[in-house]
């Protein structure tokens, strides 16, 4: 299951519905920059790096190594869960292979954002991500959760503080930096690494003898497609494969074992932090659909961007991440509006184009061609079958799903389990494995 734009498609609901027909759940790239939210039996849980299918107790979740994780908000989570009578001890396995973070991430990613070479900031979430990938990349700075159980673990702390410090404090400027304490560091993680201890594992090797031993897995992508670090609007984008092509790397698990891929979008665009939204609406509609929609960042509280569906882009996501059936989420935010748009192609420098640009100048420079349809003007949050939505309503589903070229297969019209619709059939033919079960 695989975001098509730039994150926040609703996908945690997704991922809660569909979790009931898997065996395990799999988060694999990413970091605590994504945030779920899932309404289940009235309650609302936040979830940031603990796949939601933590709340159906017989399904394992498994974060891998294409994570990077912070280990006391990956801490704080399980104590959330703890707290709330969700069990967490049997069925959560974290990969030894995942990269941490480490509190001189979090520094690097607030004095690093505001420096990109094109000028406006990415934005990040400030989670410490980017640094802690780059350090994953670079190798020799880099410690992962399998090292805090090595003897060694001091003299790589003391090496990577005293590296950080160093550059650390020719990047802040002087008397800006308080020089990082190994000592306190390794304290601290060697606590962390004590309660994490029942969690570890070697996920790569479970997943294969699960996929071998014909075990249903399904994989959690975080973040959208949008923002895939080789794909995406690079640069204003996040730091791992967000798109469907990184589920291999990120777990471990060979392309041949995806037998369904999901993209979910929704009805509309939203963006967060910098880069170009070619339908953002910086204007009334705009902030209907941010009120209607609850349009602020689950992780950060910020106000997402947001604008018209870019059919263009979500087309391009789509081919890419290997779609076969789309969940077109949040429909019922756009209830209240008279005509609704959807981006068809771009106009750049006088060309009509119907390819995603691969320069984000490019993007920049795009004037997004639309199609205008009458919106349908009547609450549909307690419709239950798509054949009952008002025509305009799957009118417009039916141009989204023609311009993307994917199939409709599952609609949402609001945050609960029952406020989803799925389709009568399914080109795939996989329609009756996806139906949760009641
Ligand atoms: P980072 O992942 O914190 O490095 O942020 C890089 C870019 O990805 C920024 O524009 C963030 O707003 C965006 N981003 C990261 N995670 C999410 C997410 O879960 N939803 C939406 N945008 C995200």
């Amino acid at each position: 299951m695989i975001g098509l734009q730039w994150g926040d498609e609703a996908k945690g609901k997704i991922v809660d519905l569909l979790t009931d027909r898997h065996d395990v759940v799999v988060r694999y790239q990413g970091g605590a920059n994504a945030g779920h939210t899932v309404v289940t039996g009235g309650q609302t849980y936040k979830l940031s790096l603990i796949p939601s299918g933590i709340l159906r107790p017989n399904v394992q979740c498994v974060v891998t190594g294409g994570v990077v994780l912070n280990p006391p908000s990956f801490l704080a989570e399980i104590d959330g869960l703890v707290s709330r009578g969700v069990e967490v001890s049997r069925n959560l396995m974290i990969s030894d292979r995942a990269h941490l973070i480490f509190p001189w991430h979090l520094v690097e990613d607030r004095l690093a954002d505001g420096e990109v070479a094109s000028g406006e900031a990415i934005g990040t979430t400030m989670r410490g991500i980017g640094p802690c990938y780059r350090d994953k990349v670079g190798r020799s700075d880099a410690i992962r959760l399998g090292d805090l159980y090595r003897e060694n673990l001091r003299d790589r702390i003391e090496r990577v503080v005293a590296h950080k410090n160093k550059l650390l404090a020719a990047l802040a400027g002087p008397g800006c930096f308080e020089p990082i304490e190994p000592g306190k560091v390794l304290g601290e993680y060697q606590g962390y690494a004590e309660r994490l201890r029942p969690f570890v594992a070697d996920t790569t090797a479970y997943l294969l003898d699960a996929l071998e031993s014909g075990r249903r897995v399904l994989f959690e992508g975080a973040q959208g497609a949008l923002l895939d670090v080789d794909h995406g609007t690079y640069p204003y984008v996040t730091s791992s494969n967000s798109s469907g092509l990184g589920i291999s790397s990120g777990s471990g698990v060979p392309g041949r074992y995806l037998q369904k891929i999901i993209g979910v979008v929704k009805a509309y665009g939203t963006r967060v932090g910098g880069g170009p939204f070619p339908t953002e609406q910086d204007n009334a509609t705009g902030q209907h659909l941010r009120d209607r929609g609850n349009e602020y960042g689950t992780v950060t509280r910020r106000p997402r961007r947001c604008g018209w569906f870019d059919a263009v882009a979500a087309r391009y996501t789509a081919r890419l991440s290997g779609v076969d059936s789309l969940a077109v989420m949040l429909l019922d935010v756009l209830s209240e509006l008279a005509e609704i748009k959807i981006c068809t192609a771009y106009e750049i420098d006088g060309r009509k184009v119907n390819v995603f640009p691969s320069h984000v100048d490019d993007l920049r420079r795009a004037k997004p061609v639309y199609e205008t349809l009458p919106g349908w003007r009547s609450e549909i949050s307690d419709v239950r079958s798509i054949a009952d939505l008002p025509p305009n309503a799957r009118r417009y589903l039916d141009r989204l799903s023609e311009v993307v070229g994917r199939e409709v297969e599952i609609v949402s019209v609001g945050p609960d389990r029952d406020q989803t619709m799925f389709a009568e059939r399914s080109s795939t033919g996989a329609h009756d494995r996806l139906q949760p079960q009641r």
